[in-house]
């Protein structure tokens, strides 16, 4: 197991079954650019096997399943049924929402609890216009019969200056009245955001965040668990909802995330580009591939920023967030 100076390990993975995405959302890719090809990427098979071997040398417990969209990936169901008998403690889908629907009978089979839905707006045109595919009904038909099937679900919103600002009440509404916890994203200084005004023009900060939700509910912050990404509140008998502070409060001193792109490169750090690929170990016996992964995950241990998120040219599409 491989511990840095700031006491910091790998507990947490997060696999990027596919780079490909049905939606092309304007603070991921440039103009609907597709930007992956999807030839390089593992099969199933390897991508559970890296995660065993991922878990067993690093000491991950907790998985998460993302992308690009990870129910669109021919590999999801075949994954997600390998995955769950490593007996990891928590397994969980991060997803767009759009084939929500007709997963969750694998969902169910499988016993995932709960799961993350990427929702910006509750408004159609606006998601046309940020998402630039895709239909709302669709999704939030999937949120309905996720909640009935008693998943839990969170909704991730990024939100915006110009895009969304007007949908963060519409938006925390929605959740407290259905028991979903909403968990708003600082807009990341990531892939073409980087070269470009849009992420300067668009962020919208915890602060103003706070102060705009502190206009309809009395809020208080409440206790998180140590390595949590999010910030989290809880508006007085109506319910929870969390920040996900990055700008703000960043959290690098205890991140314990260790990331896996769907063409077999680990990532310490969403925040550096620097990767390290495990492809040639996927095909060696595990008492083998098991021994060399120790100095790799030292590398990618070294990734890891010290204090703060400093922006990357990665997109979020291809590492998963
Ligand atoms: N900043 C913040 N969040 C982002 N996401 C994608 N790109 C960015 C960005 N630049 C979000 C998606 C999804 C989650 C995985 O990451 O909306 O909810």
């Amino acid at each position: 197991m491989v511990i840095d100076s700031l006491g910091r390990r790998f507990q947490n993975l997060r696999v990027s079954l596919t780079a490909a995405c049905n939606y092309a959302c304007t603070y991921c890719v440039p103009d609907g650019k597709k930007l992956q090809a999807q030839s390089e990427e593992l099969d199933g098979g390897q991508m559970a096997y890296a995660v065993q071997l991922l878990a067993d040398a690093a000491g991950i417990t907790r998985l998460r399943v993302t992308g690009g969209e990870p129910l669109i990936s021919r590999k999801f169901d075949e994954f997600l049924r390998s995955v769950s008998k490593l007996g990891l403690e928590d397994i969980a889908v991060t997803t767009n929402g759009q084939f929500l629907a007709a997963k969750l009978p694998v969902m169910k089979e499988t016993g995932l609890k709960r799961i993350n839905v990427s929702l910006d707006t509750l408004d159609a045109s606006k998601f046309r216009s940020i998402a630039r595919s895709g239909d709302l009904e669709t999704v939030l038909d999937g949120i309905e019969q996720a909640c009935e099937m008693g998943l839990r679900v969170k909704i991730n919103m990024v939100p915006m200056r110009s895009a969304n600002i007007d949908q963060i009440l519409p938006m925390l509404a929605f959740c407290l009245e259905r028991g979903i916890e909403l968990r708003f994203i600082e807009l990341m200084n990531m892939g073409h955001l980087k070269h470009n005004q849009m992420y300067e023009q668009e962020f919208v900060g915890m602060k103003s965040l706070l102060e705009l939700i502190g206009q309809d509910y009395d809020v208080k912050q409440i206790e998180a668990p140590h390595d949590s990404t999010s910030l989290r509140f809880e508006i007085p008998q109506r319910g929870r909802f969390g920040i996900i502070a990055n700008e703000s409060e960043p959290f690098c001193r205890t991140c314990t995330r260790l990331r896996l792109s769907s063409n077999g490169c680990l990532y310490g750090c969403l925040s550096s580009s620097r990767n390290h690929s495990i492809r040639h170990l996927l095909d060696r016996p595990y008492h083998l591939a098991i021994n060399d992964l120790q100095d790799i995950l030292r590398n990618a241990m070294a990734s890891k920023q010290r204090l703060a998120f400093t922006g990357e040219t990665t997109v979020m599409k291809f590492i998963g967030g």
